[in-house]
């Protein structure tokens, strides 16, 4: 009985590990609706964002670019869909969403 509380215990503190470490959106883009069309690894209506962290990998403008096309919208890039604008959102919550996209490059 010890020994099944032991392993139990084990099990549990291994899915909190595995759980903080699996990537996941930063709270900036939930509230500001981007998982609605985006996912890190899957394509929704706008390309996955591991995809688009892999297109951009090693291009220094691409930083500047996606920001003013976070805020303002468009398309042409991923296919027919343009990406609605945000412009409610902070200058702080476009730097750490690109941060955080760029991070995924592979
Ligand atoms: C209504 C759906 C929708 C929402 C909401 C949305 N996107 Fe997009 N997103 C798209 C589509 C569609 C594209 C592809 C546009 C294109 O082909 O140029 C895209 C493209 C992108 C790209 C790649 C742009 C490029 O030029 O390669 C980034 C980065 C991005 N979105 C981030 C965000 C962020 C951050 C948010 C939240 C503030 C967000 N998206 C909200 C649909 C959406």
């Amino acid at each position: 009985m010890k020994a099944m509380m032991v392993s139990m215990l084990a099990a549990a503190a291994l899915m909190i590990a595995g759980g903080a470490m699996a990537v996941d959106m930063p709270s900036s883009a939930k509230k500001n609706g981007c998982t609605n069309c985006h996912k890190i690894d899957k394509k929704v209506v706008g390309p996955s964002w591991q995809a688009v962290a892999n297109k951009y990998k090693g291009d220094a403008g691409a930083t500047a670019k996606l920001s003013i096309k976070i805020v303002k919208g468009g398309g042409g890039v991923w296919g027919a869909v343009p990406m609605p604008a945000t412009p409610k959102i902070t200058d702080a919550e476009v730097k750490e969403i690109v941060t955080f996209i760029r991070s995924l490059a592979k």
